[in-house]
């Protein structure tokens, strides 16, 4: 894991943007697996930014999003559908034919969880996979004790989750108990890994995923073993890993020709 320390949460997703940025130009056909929630926002408005300043262009691309609310419809103020659309989908050039979010709304839930994974499959797998992670260590909705293999399936959210996203809904007893998220298993086999996390909120879930056991306790732990793992933090993200002095000179030192 490459931990990425800067001083506030606009310049690591500016960081995070650049880095997005340098994959599309390399491979414009680009597979990115996105993520929701109040993380990515800042990483998507200076994704929008770039596409209005420097040309960036997603015509290319596809997407697979983590995860849906189960019983919301994209017109649902709270979708992820409806959020992927407000916030990133209305302002950038991905075309809408090639943009995947789990359907909420899915009759037959298996069937369209494996049909989910079969589409990733299709479409080549995911290039770079953002994520943000949760205060208890969710990654997707995955929970913890969510099996470190697991596929696109439903779960139950934790009540702590539920807590944490009432801010999304009218009511805290809205936030509806099931969703659909990729796997554990399903997110490990993205080629490349971008995980954002502010605040101090998330500095003790940042400190288990980085330095604690890999444990289905903390499900983000399970990106240790993963080859190409990039963590966007803030200073307030990244005061508990006990080697934070050895991650900002990892970063301060890095070498010229070790590009993004
Ligand atoms: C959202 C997702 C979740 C969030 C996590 C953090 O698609 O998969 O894992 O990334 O719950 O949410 P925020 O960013 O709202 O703190």
């Amino acid at each position: 894991m490459e931990l990425i320390i800067l001083p506030d949460a606009a310049t690591a997703s500016r960081s995070a943007a650049d880095h997005l940025a340098a994959l599309l130009i390399k491979k414009p056909t680009a597979v990115l697996g996105l993520a929701t929630g109040s993380t990515p926002v800042a990483l998507y408005r200076e994704l929008i930014k770039k596409q209005r300043t420097e040309g960036l262009d997603f015509s290319g691309c596809s997407s697979f999003n983590l995860d849906e609310y189960v019983g919301l419809g994209p017109d649902h103020p709270a979708s992820y559908r409806r959020f992927m659309q407000e916030n990133l989908f209305a302002e950038i050039n991905l075309p809408l034919s090639r943009v995947h979010i789990p359907d909420g709304l899915a009759k037959d839930l298996p069937a369209h969880c494996d049909a989910y994974e079969k589409s990733i499959r299709d479409a080549g797998g995911i290039d770079l996979q953002i994520l943000g992670i949760g205060s208890d260590g969710h990654i997707g909705f995955n929970e913890p004790t969510s099996s470190l293999g697991s596929r696109t399936r439903l779960k139950t959210l934790t009540e702590r989750t539920r807590a944490d996203n009432a801010r999304f809904f009218p009511n805290p007893e809205d936030v509806p108990h099931h969703v659909i998220t990729m796997g554990i298993g399903t997110i490990l086999e993205a080629r490349s890994i971008s995980l954002l996390a502010f605040g101090a909120s998330k500095a003790a879930a940042i400190a288990a995923m980085v330095e604690g056991p890999i444990t289905a306790m903390v499900p983000a732990s399970i990106l240790q073993t993963h080859p190409a793992v990039k963590v966007f933090l803030d200073d307030a993200a990244a005061t508990e890993p006990s080697k934070i002095d050895y991650y900002r000179n990892v970063f301060a030192q890095k070498p010229s020709w070790q590009q993004w």
